[in-house]
């Protein structure tokens, strides 16, 4: 039954709850937005089509996503509305549709997988879990071990709330369920269509119900609010502290150290407490991150040392054996085999050679206000402290750059450059008495 499944992921919502201007599904959870998350887990289940309900304000995605529908919905009148969009634009069709929530980054993959099992032998599959604190979930009623309705909380009796087993959002439909959204009303207190309806026609037509139960109560965390929102980025970072730990990554202390969902590990690695690595990172191995250290969209090969308290921003690239210590900022620039960049310097769009010293204080002077421009850092250099060099510039291999120069010229490969004012020597007897 289930083999034409395609995935709807519901993201139209306008997400007043979270009281933000940026639209809840695009706020990040372990630096991924929540509905990437969501695209990349039901990728895994290997879909014959996904397509995201969305609202004009998420178009965005289509420049992300190019081989995904977006399906716009507007007005939003609730999830059940969505669904109805959805089966109109395909009404020919013999589709089983998985309906995701773009709200909810936790799903689990094996959860997934069970239901896509079970709706080859049911019509409505429905993800349930059970929580003691539920103030928001719909809430799944039973009757004699058969599901009979879901009722959303702010709808259910005081009787019904005292129910554990609530809705995580997720539902699975066969082609011949899917037909039955076009008979969702919007009789209730919102006045909106509710998917969660579609259960109670379902037995009204008899039609096969399963309820599959969450591994985890954490699992089905639907993200409305920045609490949530915080809970989720939580869970999360459990989650992946745990896999890299397991991995064989050391975390001395893994609850002050934020990973991404891309995070890539070598051996041997160790990161020191307070260290955030945000997206797109890949670390090779015998690796060390000291504390305070914040690395994203960069790539660090082997035998590499970073920190204390250095930004590795995008577009980096540091090779073999290099070093970068405290307060340094490292920018779109690659850093070739054995160069040491060891304190209080900021590195922009350079290229460095091998074997190079940067020397403590030194800037590439990148960005004359208009443009960005490049340095050339050739093998072998060495370049005094509180040195800068403004940019376009080339430091020939070899060559020496005196402390406390600013360097706007090119300098010859084997040559010592310095731009240097006389000292000057004056008696102190000239000088009047201080009267202090
Ligand atoms: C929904 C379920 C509830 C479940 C909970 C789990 C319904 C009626 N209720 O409630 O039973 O326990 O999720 O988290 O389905 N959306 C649209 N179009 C709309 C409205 C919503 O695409 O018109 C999208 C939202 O962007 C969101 C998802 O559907 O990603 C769920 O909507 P939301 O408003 O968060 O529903 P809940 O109140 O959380
Ligand atoms: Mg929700």
């Amino acid at each position: 039954m289930a083999n034409n499944l395609q995935i709807l992921i519901l993201a139209a919502g306008k997400g007043t709850r979270m009281n933000s201007d940026t639209p809840k599904v695009l706020h990040k959870v372990a630096g991924s937005s929540m509905i990437d998350h969501v695209i990349q887990k039901a990728k895994v289940l290997n879909p014959s089509k996904i397509t995201i309900m969305i609202n004009k304000s998420l178009l965005v995605l289509k420049k992300q996503y190019p081989n995904i529908q977006l399906l716009i919905q507007e007005p939003q009148l609730g999830t059940g509305h969505a669904v109805q969009i959805f089966r109109k634009k395909n009404r020919s069709k013999n589709i089983n549709l998985l309906v995701l929530y773009g709200d909810n980054p936790l799903i689990d993959i094996d959860d997934l997988k069970k239901i896509k099992s079970q709706l080859k032998i049911n019509d409505v599959v429905i993800m349930g879990f059970h929580t003691q604190h539920n103030s928001s979930y719909g809430i799944i009623i039973e009757k004699n071990n058969q599901v009979e309705e879901i009722v959303e909380f702010k709808e259910a009796s005081l009787q019904q709330r005292k129910i554990t087993t609530c809705n995580s959002g997720i539902i699975a439909l066969s082609s011949k369920a899917l037909q039955l959204v076009s008979q969702i009303k919007n009789n209730n207190t919102k006045k909106e269509f509710y998917l969660t309806d579609i259960v109670k026609l379902a037995k009204k037509y008899n039609h096969k119900i399963k309820v599959v139960t969450a591994k985890e109560e954490k699992t089905a965390l639907g993200v409305n609010d920045m609490n949530e929102l915080g809970m989720a980025e939580k869970i999360m970072q459990d989650q992946y502290r745990k896999k890299a730990m397991k991995g064989g990554v050391r975390l001395v202390a893994p609850e002050t150290v934020f990973l991404s969902k891309d995070s890539v590990f070598g051996k041997n690695v160790i990161i020191e407490p307070y260290v955030i690595i945000g997206s797109k990172v890949k670390i090779g191995s015998d690796v060390v991150i000291r504390s305070f250290s914040h690395l994203e969209k960069c790539i660090i090969k082997n035998k590499v040392i970073i920190g204390p308290y250095a930004r590795i921003r995008p577009g980096t690239v540091l090779e073999d054996n290099t070093k970068v210590g405290n307060f340094v900022e490292i920018k779109n620039s690659k850093i070739n085999k054995n160069s040491k960049i060891n304190h209080l310097s900021y590195i922009g769009d350079t290229n460095m050679g091998q074997n190079v010293n940067i020397g403590a204080g030194t800037i590439t002077c990148n960005y004359d206000g208009v443009k960005k421009s490049k340095t050339n850092i050739k093998n072998g250099s060495f370049v005094g402290s509180n040195s800068s060099l403004v940019a376009p510039v080339t430091l020939g291999s070899n060559s020496i750059i005196g402390a406390g120069s600013v360097i706007t010229k090119n300098v010859e490969d084997n040559t010592l450059a310095l731009t240097r004012s006389e000292q000057k020597k004056v008696k102190l007897s000239m000088r009047k008495k201080r009267t202090k």
